[in-house]
């Protein structure tokens, strides 16, 4: 399923360096071009050392610009075409020279000329990245909104060990991502729970569900994409934290996750119950091993409802909640609205294929307090996620 990517149909230039690694530039413009990005490429002279402009010019579709006296705007030109600057790989050299507002080639004129969100990708020896010369000026460039992106260590081209190596495109991709992703929740506290709870039997067993996560994870990482302070609460799950995220508090029971709820809430503005917390716990806990018999008779007692528990607050955070129903159950939906008192809720036929547990896809409709519905196509988690988050902010009272 085609992903809905922030950089698509952003015109993005890219500045190539005299580093070794200049040959990822390749793959850099190859997958920028796969987000369907509109890429023009920028070589000094020194990246010609190491790679030629016919592959750049195959990997972006339109011819590399190699000097300053090729064409006489050029640097004026794309710098008022581009919406974001990526270089990459940014050697020591450029890296001094834009620093200090020096324009002897087309890259460091065209840096002097936009004034746009950048991105500076280093790569060279770890000597010269540690150097007092060369961090002087990589600070300056931070102080002024430029974002670099980290070498990474390993082995290096002059054959040592250490920080110097070009970060992974991947890494690139995601910051151009973050950059060009409109900072429409910034500085809000977003509150998210994701996952399933565990609730323990005895040492060795637990009660769950097949809650993966992975919609709740979405959730988090689309809005600390767009600025927000996100804390997620999460059950156990096999997910790495989103990139940017305030702090994440893992839980294992329903219990737990009520306790770290209603400590975030009151100073949350918005609260995602994305989570699938159990409805119900074992009566009594066995501190050893329960041992096999006959017949074992689980009696449970019920959780909190941890949304009923949110009402109570004084100042509540603008609350949507997630109903997993096992058909076309709209009118369930709504009535877990109404109970809870949501702002909006999230209905979503777990049965139907695309849009079950520990799927990547989900399909689902936004039901509003009015019972207005949304009935959203199958799509990526992520892009789910975002559009969530459109619709949040389309309702404009929840600040
Ligand atoms: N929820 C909650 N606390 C619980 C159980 C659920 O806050 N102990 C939240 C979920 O995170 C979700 C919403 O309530 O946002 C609806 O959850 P769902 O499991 O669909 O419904 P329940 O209210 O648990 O009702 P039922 O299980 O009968 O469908």
């Amino acid at each position: 399923m085609p992903k809905r990517s922030p950089l698509k149909n952003k015109r993005i230039l890219v500045g190539v360096t005299g580093s070794v690694a200049a040959y990822k530039a390749v793959e850099l413009v190859r997958r920028l071009k796969d987000e369907e990005a509109d890429v023009r490429v920028i070589m000094t002279s020194a990246s010609l050392n190491f790679i030629t402009p016919l592959s750049l010019e195959l990997a972006s579709g339109t011819k590399p610009f190699t000097g300053l006296w090729e064409e006489p705007l050029a640097h004026v030109n794309l710098a008022s075409w581009a919406e974001l600057f990526i270089i990459a790989p940014a050697t020591a050299n450029t890296i001094g020279k834009l620093a200090n507002g020096t324009a002897d080639d087309l890259l460091s004129a065209c840096f002097l000329a936009w004034h746009g969100s950048t991105l500076i990708v280093p790569a060279m020896n770890s000597g010269m990245y540690s150097h007092q010369a060369f961090r002087k000026n990589l600070d300056y460039l931070k102080s002024i909104g430029i974002t670099e992106i980290t070498p990474e260590s390993g082995v290096l081209a002059c054959g040592t060990e250490g920080i110097g190596r070009m970060a992974g495109i991947e890494k690139i991709i995601d910051a151009a991502r973050n950059l060009v992703t409109p900072k429409d929740f910034l500085g809000q506290t977003v509150l998210v729970t994701a996952g399933p709870t565990r609730e323990p039997l005895d040492p060795v067993r637990f009660i769950s569900n097949r809650s993966s996560g992975k919609m709740g994870f979405a959730l988090a990482r689309a809005a600390a994409a767009r600025g927000a302070k996100v804390i997620l609460v999460s059950g156990p799950t096999s997910l790495t934290p989103p990139p940017g995220i305030e702090k994440i508090i893992k839980v294992e029971t329903a219990g737990q996750m009520k306790k770290a709820v209603m400590h975030e809430a009151a100073s949350s503005l918005l609260l995602i119950m994305a989570a699938a917390p159990a409805d119900y716990t074992p009566d009594e806990f066995s501190p050893e091993k329960i041992a096999k018999s006959k017949r074992y008779d689980l009696k449970l007692k019920a959780t909190y409802d941890i949304l009923l528990e949110v009402l109570k607050l004084k100042r509540r955070p603008f609350t949507v909640g997630f109903a997993a129903e096992t058909g076309p159950l709209f009118e369930n939906a709504l009535q877990k609205l109404r109970k809870k008192d949501l702002d909006l809720i999230i209905f979503n036929d777990v049965t139907k294929e695309g849009a079950g547990f520990d799927c990547g896809t989900n399909q689902v409709s936004i039901i509003g307090r009015d019972a207005g519905r949304e009935d959203v196509p199958i799509m990526e988690k992520e892009d789910l996620a975002h559009l969530i988050l459109d619709r949040i902010l389309a309702l404009g009272n929840w600040s």
